[in-house]
């Protein structure tokens, strides 16, 4: 893309290897043009927020500075999710919210990024005649060209999907940063079939990006002040990375202890372990660091092993229970969160009923529930009849929302009178005389303020109440 540029060579030696060079390349490129604004709202998981802030350091390189507000815009871009219909339903809604912006603001450019761009291409050009820019979830570093093509009155269209990108040397800009929480990306993509998912068609294949990269990342997000680091990733129990000068590899075990051990105030989560992938060695290592949270979020799915054969999930319901129970043996704390999907095809009333029993078997402190919706293209939707009524779904759901929600409650209620070393995030969403902070097991704690603290400490909190979703508590002294 940049190699018929005579001076690349001078410049690619003053870069710092590992850290912003892409976004200075740009800059060189395509010269500044710095009163323009983009706006940008992000659906769906984590790794789309996590790409959001890949594209704005991308947009700042050529000039385009982050605005909230959208009607000062010249580039609005929503980044899109395609997991469930409600998903895609929600986008285009947004789309014709940003439609009137372009009618009392020609010009305006309206560009649709993500899960949703990739899986319907072109088509949406088609649809959406309004938008300009269709850019996939490998194709960011190709936006400052896209957007030049949108400018000049052309549509721009990139929805390569690719087997390396993994935007390591890309320096993300925080966006809407508390700035004591960030999500670093540590690979891309799914090579599992789970035959509900649509990722693995949106995302493209599994690759693992340079651990070094992540490293320095998770350092200089240190320096900056920032305490708590979420490594991101579908599967991360599937990391690999091979250094392609030793030829070593690095798995995700190694790879968490190498960032647990940047400093000891660092904290670490992860999101998504995949129950046929976290082995005894990742476990062994959460409880080795202190700083290495002891929150584990294992989706079941469902808790009926027919069925999950049926998605593809490639474990059963007794693995599942002995990966659990490996969770409580090795970590005896360990909080551990699921996703449940209610009604998936041909589920009958019993196996429903294996999936309510999951609950009470892992005692998650939460989870994530939906109701089965179909993707077009996906396994299930080519070989399984969507059989189960809505209205059976959506009470299968409820029941399993009902049980979760009880026991969250009683989760939480156990850690009344309990004292728990807490980061503190911010002030609460209710009152500027609070604060809001989580313990290691990813618990949201609202206490008073006291004098001498402030975002990013760390405070020792006694929780005094509790609700399903939230605990209370006052600063032990
Ligand atoms: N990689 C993660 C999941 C990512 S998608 C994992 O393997 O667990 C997040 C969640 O969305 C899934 O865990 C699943 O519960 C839900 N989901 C995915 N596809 C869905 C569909 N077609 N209908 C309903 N829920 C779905
Ligand atoms: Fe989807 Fe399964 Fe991959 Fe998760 S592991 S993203 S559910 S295909
Ligand atoms: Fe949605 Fe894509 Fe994430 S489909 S859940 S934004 S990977």
């Amino acid at each position: 893309m940049y190699n018929d540029n005579p001076t690349l060579d001078n410049l690619e030696k003053k870069i710092d290897e590992s850290r912003q060079g892409d976004v200075f390349f740009q800059e060189q490129m395509l010269g500044k043009e710095s009163d323009k604004k983009f706006y940008i709202e992000s659906y769906g998981c984590q790794m789309n927020f996590s790409d959001s802030e890949i594209v704005a350091s991308i947009l700042s390189g050529i000039g385009y500075q982050a605005t909230k507000n959208m009607e000062e815009s010249d580039l609005i871009l929503i980044n899109t999710c395609s997991i469930r219909e409600k998903a895609e339903q929600t986008v285009r809604r947004r789309l014709r919210d940003f439609n009137k912006i372009k009618e009392n603001k020609p010009g305006t450019l309206v560009g649709v990024l993500g899960c949703m761009a990739e899986r319907l291409k072109a088509k949406f050009l088609e649809q959406e005649k309004l938008v300009d820019l269709v850019v996939g979830p490998d194709a960011y570093r190709d936006l400052p060209q896209l957007v030049a093509t949108a400018v000049g009155g052309e549509k721009g269209i990139n929805v390569i999907l690719s087997r390396e990108e993994t935007y390591a040397a890309i320096s993300p800009l925080r966006l809407g940063s508390n700035g004591v929480s960030a999500f670093i990306s540590i690979m891309r993509g799914c090579d599992n079939m789970c035959s509900f998912c649509v990722v693995p068609f949106t995302r493209g294949r599994e690759r693992s990006r340079n651990a070094y990269s992540i490293i320095a990342e998770a350092t200089e997000l240190f320096e900056k002040g920032y305490r708590e680091i979420t490594l991101l990733g579908q599967n991360v129990d599937s990391y690999k990375w091979s250094n392609p000068e030793t030829e070593a590899t690095v798995n995700f075990a190694q790879l968490l202890e190498m960032v647990a051990k940047i400093h000891p105030d660092l904290r670490i989560r992860f999101s998504t372990s995949h129950p046929k992938d976290i082995t005894d060695e990742v476990l062994h290592t959460m409880a080795a660091y202190e700083n290495i949270c002891k929150y584990i979020h294992l989706p079941v799915q469902s808790g009926n092993s027919r069925v999950l054969k049926l998605m593809n999930r490639t474990y059963d319901r007794e693995w599942y229970k002995e990966r659990v129970e490996a969770i409580y043996r090795i970590i005896p704390d360990c909080a551990i969160s699921s996703d449940f999907i209610a009604g998936f095809c041909t589920e009958t009333e019993e196996e429903h009923q294996d999936s309510l029993s999951m609950i009470s078997f892992a005692n998650y402190s939460m989870s994530y529930m939906f109701f089965y919706s179909e993707r077009p293209g996906t396994l299930a939707a080519r070989k399984l009849e969507d059989d189960i009524p809505l209205a059976v779904k959506k009470r299968r759901l409820q029941e399993i929302i009902k049980l979760q929600t009880q026991v969250s409650l009683a989760h939480n209620k156990a850690d009344i009178g309990k004292t728990f070393k807490v980061l503190i995030e911010g002030n609460s969403k209710k009152s500027d005389e609070q604060f809001k902070g989580r313990n290691t097991y990813n618990k949201m704690i609202i206490f008073p303020k006291v004098t001498g603290f402030k975002p990013g400490d760390y405070i020792h909190v006694k929780v005094t109440d509790a609700t399903s979703a939230t605990l209370l508590g006052i600063v032990e002294q």
